[in-house]
């Protein structure tokens, strides 16, 4: 890594680079400086041959991130907000996208763009300290860095309307079982448990890794729906449609040939 970072702390150890947001006094706390730093690293491990996968964590045993730095923005304009939501959009989509994974090691407060943020990455691991939650509307507003789309794709519609709604904080065991997070671990086997997931990830074939991450991601766009409506209609071409539609009309069972 070239440049020198104020709001984080990076290392690349056996290919894996940790990038740890570094505002422990204000809960690691997102501000223009976490973002405009996260941009840069995450286009540096774009580049960088040597970088086959991310995690992202907190400094600090209490927090992962508390969430957009609200001191920053308590006096935005509309127009400044929609360009502070932007940008948030837009780094996070950086981590999303990545052709390399991105896991985040979740070690205490994800709140807010704390948890946008780790809902961003492609999967999550939890410290058995964690507690997760979009508290907005306790400041008269709602998430901006895509937490109302990504909370309703990981745990569903019902659940991320009581969250949203509800300002409710939720613990690291109530988060596994929501699918929020994959795995909860003692705190200082945090970063071990999603190193060894990825050292077993660098082992596959990266560029099957890529395609795993981008067509995972498609199902969440309107491609996903597209895909499906030309998937459904192939199948009207093919013998075993015929077979089955015909066995169940009349009352048989099918014998597929899977032509
Ligand atoms: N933005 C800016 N500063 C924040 C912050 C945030 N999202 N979350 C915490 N901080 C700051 C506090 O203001 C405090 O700063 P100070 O020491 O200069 O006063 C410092 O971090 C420590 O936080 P504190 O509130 O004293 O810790 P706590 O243990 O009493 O409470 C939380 C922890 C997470 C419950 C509480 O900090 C909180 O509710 N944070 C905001 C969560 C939130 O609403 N996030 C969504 C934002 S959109």
């Amino acid at each position: 890594m070239t440049m020198a970072y104020t709001s984080l702390l990076t290392k690349t150890d056996n290919h894996i680079l940790t990038i740890t947001i570094n505002r422990q006094e204000k809960l690691n706390a997102l501000n223009a400086s976490v973002f405009n730093e996260l941009d840069h690293v995450l286009d540096e491990m774009y580049s960088d041959p040597d970088i086959k996968s991310v995690i992202i964590t907190g400094a600090g045993e209490k927090a992962f991130v508390a969430g957009a730095d609200i001191a920053e923005f308590s006096n935005y304009s509309e127009g400044e907000a929609k360009n502070l939501a932007q940008r948030g959009l837009d780094i996070f989509f950086k981590i999303e996208r990545s052709p390399k994974p991105i896991v985040a090691c979740v070690n205490g407060f994800a709140l807010g763009g704390g948890c946008e943020l780790a809902m961003a990455c492609h999967f999550r691991i939890a410290s058995s300290n964690a507690q997760f939650g979009q508290p907005e509307v306790n400041l008269g507003l709602i998430p901006g860095y895509g937490g109302t789309q990504r909370l309703t794709q990981l745990i569903g519609k019902g659940r991320a309307m009581e969250l949203l709604m509800s300002a409710q904080i939720i613990n690291a065991e109530t988060a596994l079982q929501y699918g929020l997070v994959n795995h909860v671990t003692a705190p200082e086997n945090l970063l071990e448990k999603a190193a060894t997931i990825l050292n077993t990830i660098h082992r596959k074939a990266p560029l099957a890794i890529a395609n795993c991450i981008q067509s995972v991601n498609d199902a969440y766009t309107e491609h996903g729906y597209e895909t499906e409506t030309n998937a459904f209609a192939a199948c009207f071409k093919t013998a075993d449609f015929k077979e089955g539609t015909i066995a169940f009309l009349e009352k048989r069972k099918p014998v597929f040939t899977g032509k």
